[in-house]
């Protein structure tokens, strides 16, 4: 039995589907049935489900309003994660948590690694980054994937932010100077999946504990996510604006952005066997399914 937290996010969604069309028993379960900020919530899916695999796909993401909302991100990606892997070590269920590249200032200028030292600038990466820690303080069987520029046809991201924004005005102007990898939701979801059947198949091996990152593979910047999204949906009859590259300078945030967050992910696919495709590889289909919706 899979458990799925926070299925009402991108990932959360993605996950619930392709365990549907994978025929996998699971659950997945959105606020208020489970809430990160009160433990108590999750203690009882657990009881309810009794899972062998917790997926929490949930988290405080509102980067920005993080700032004024500390509280409500400490639950959400520090003390309501850490509640989640006690009750997980307790029920010996296996936990795949989901972190960020934010937990990075970005300036390292080159993919970090799972062994670099973290510095969030905000924040979202800072409780990201202490839930990382606080999860792996506990006992629990845990397995961290830190992901990055998540977008899906489902729930609020870039490529719908930019679809949208490109049908009501013919000139945007976007961030060129910030390196990072998109990574589709499903693709994501398909990594933790094969994850779970690798687990599955040899057992819990101590090696599999720990910090991987997990992104598409290549990289690009905002700008020319931009890009690709509008070349994509130009093949699907949708009038592209024209996009001007700016820098982070002339786009300023209350929260200040990693320049360089790339992640090598070679750590998965050396313990796991697992590579999420290029990043380029999902956009057709998620551009499409934001153009009919
Ligand atoms: N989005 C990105 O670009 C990005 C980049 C790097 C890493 N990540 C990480 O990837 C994971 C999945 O992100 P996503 O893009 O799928 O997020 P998302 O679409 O913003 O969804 C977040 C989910 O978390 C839920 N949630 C928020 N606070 C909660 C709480 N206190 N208790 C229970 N559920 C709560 C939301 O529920 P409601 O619907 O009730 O609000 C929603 O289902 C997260 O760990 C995130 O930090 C995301």
């Amino acid at each position: 039995m899979i458990l799925i937290i926070g299925a009402s996010g991108q990932l959360g969604d993605s996950l619930a589907k392709l365990c549907t069309a994978q025929g996998l028993d699971h659950v997945a379960l959105a606020r208020p049935a489970v809430d990160l900020a009160q433990p108590e919530t999750l203690a009882a899916a657990l009881t309810a489900t009794k899972p062998t695999f917790v997926i929490n796909a949930a988290a405080y993401t509102a980067v920005d309003n993080a700032e004024s909302d500390e509280a409500a991100a400490m639950a959400g990606n520090h003390t309501g994660p850490k509640a989640l892997a006690q009750l997980c070590a307790a029920a010996n269920a296996v936990l795949i948590h989901v972190s960020t590249d934010y937990v990075f200032d970005g300036n390292k200028g080159a993919p970090y690694l799972e062994t670099d030292a973290t510095g969030p600038t905000g924040v979202y990466g800072r409780t990201k980054r202490d839930g990382e820690t606080a999860i792996l303080a506990t006992p629990a069987k845990a397995v961290i994937l830190r992901t990055a520029w998540v977008y899906s046809a489902h729930g609020k991201n870039f490529a719908r932010t930019m679809l949208t924004a490109g049908r009501k005005l013919p000139h945007l102007r976007v961030v060129a100077d910030q390196r990072g990898t998109p990574t589709a939701a499903a693709d994501l979801a398909a990594a933790i999946l094969a994850i779970i059947a690798r687990i599955r198949e040899t057992g819990w091996r101590a090696e599999y504990r720990g910090i991987f990152h997990a992104t598409n593979q290549g990289e690009t910047t905002w700008h020319g996510f931009a890009a690709a999204i509008f070349e994509e949906a130009a093949k699907q009859g949708y009038q592209p604006p024209h996009i001007e590259p700016i820098t982070t300078a002339d786009w300023p945030t209350p929260t200040r952005r990693p320049p360089d967050s790339r992640l090598d992910c070679s750590k998965l696919r050396q313990i796991f066997g697992v590579q999420l495709p290029p990043w380029r590889a999902s956009l057709p289909t998620i551009v499409g399914a934001l153009l009919q919706a």
